[in-house]
């Protein structure tokens, strides 16, 4: 895996890494209860744009890793999102009906279904972490656990769906949404680098400049959700566009206009990558990503 690819075929590479370790992960369809394991692998290979496992492999590369120490937190945070997803589908949530193109899982399952689909995405998710196939010392492991278990709770994405949950038909101030997406998707965005940075074996210096990089990124990815949710159309992202403003929630294009948060997106956008200036060629993917972040269409 080379850092000096371009950006399509770093990210087509991590892809197809990160789908083949995912594949020997999950348990296979034929062991029981098979219609678990076959929902598990709905949720999980269905057309995800795979931004977190590519943000693992792209910071643990620049700190000199190799990828193999990278395959597992990959897949974990990987797994962590697509339970994420399923849960926040779910109607107690946001009630979705189409997800990466394809019905949600509750839709094309069952919700007890997708509901233990998510707990057990969860679960393999840190079992990953801790099988040793990555041949990290095991304090690292640990701290690997303990950083993805809080990013995923109540202090991290969790804490932060329930922000949003809490936040349909009111009016929240500009930090407050800043809050709620820094929780609900900066968390694990964030994780996803720092989980590179530990098992790539970095600096506690290149960490804390990581860490900030990688803030910034996970506020701009949501940011850009809000905005696609808007501006773009459900063939192209996959699931119901304007859903944001259907169920009455607060969003940067709510609050700042779609310039404004456009805006917000471009200033993130420097933030992050100014957080990179101490690194060279070997950060250019994070470069890359940052941009992509704020510039997709979906
Ligand atoms: C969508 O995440 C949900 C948010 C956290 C904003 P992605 O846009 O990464 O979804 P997939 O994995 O590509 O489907
Ligand atoms: C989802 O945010 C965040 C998490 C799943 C943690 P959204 O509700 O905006 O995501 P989409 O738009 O349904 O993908
Ligand atoms: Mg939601
Ligand atoms: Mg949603
Ligand atoms: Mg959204």
């Amino acid at each position: 895996m080379q850092t000096d690819a371009s950006f399509a075929d770093f990210s087509a590479l991590c892809l197809s890494r990160v789908d083949k370790a995912l594949d020997q992960q999950l348990p296979d369809t034929a062991i029981e209860p098979s219609r678990l394991h076959e929902a598990m692998r709905y949720a999980t290979f269905n057309g995800g744009k795979r931004v977190r496992p590519i943000l693992v492999y792209a910071s643990g590369l620049a700190c000199g890793g190799r990828p193999e120490q990278l395959d597992m937190a990959a897949c974990a945070v990987e797994l962590i999102h697509s339970y994420s997803l399923v849960h926040d589908d779910l109607p107690a949530m946001d009630d979705d009906d189409l997800r990466r193109g394809k019905p949600t899982c509750h839709r094309a399952y069952d919700e007890a279904t997708a509901i233990l689909v998510g707990d057990a995405l969860q679960s393999l998710a840190f079992r990953l972490l801790t099988n040793g196939q990555q041949q990290l010392p095991a304090e690292t492991s640990l701290r690997m656990v303990r950083l993805l278990a809080t990013a995923s709770g109540s202090r991290g994405m969790a804490g932060g769906q329930a922000m949003d949950i809490d936040a349909v038909n009111r009016e929240l101030s500009l930090p407050e949404l800043e809050i709620m997406h820094i929780h609900k998707t900066g968390a694990l965005i964030r994780a996803s680098v720092q989980l590179g940075a530990l098992a790539g074996g970095g600096s506690e210096k290149q960490q804390q400049q990581l860490g900030h990089y990688a803030k910034a990124v996970g506020l701009a990815f949501q940011v850009q959700d809000d905005i696609l949710d808007v501006i773009s159309d459900t063939d192209t992202l996959g699931k119901t566009q304007g859903k944001d403003a259907a169920a009455n929630k607060p969003t940067y294009p709510k609050l700042l206009g779609l310039d404004g948060a456009r805006e917000k997106a471009r200033e993130l956008l420097d933030e992050a990558l100014a957080a990179l200036a101490d690194f060279g060629p070997e950060a250019d993917q994070l470069r890359h990503l940052a941009r992509y972040v704020v510039q997709r269409a979906h």
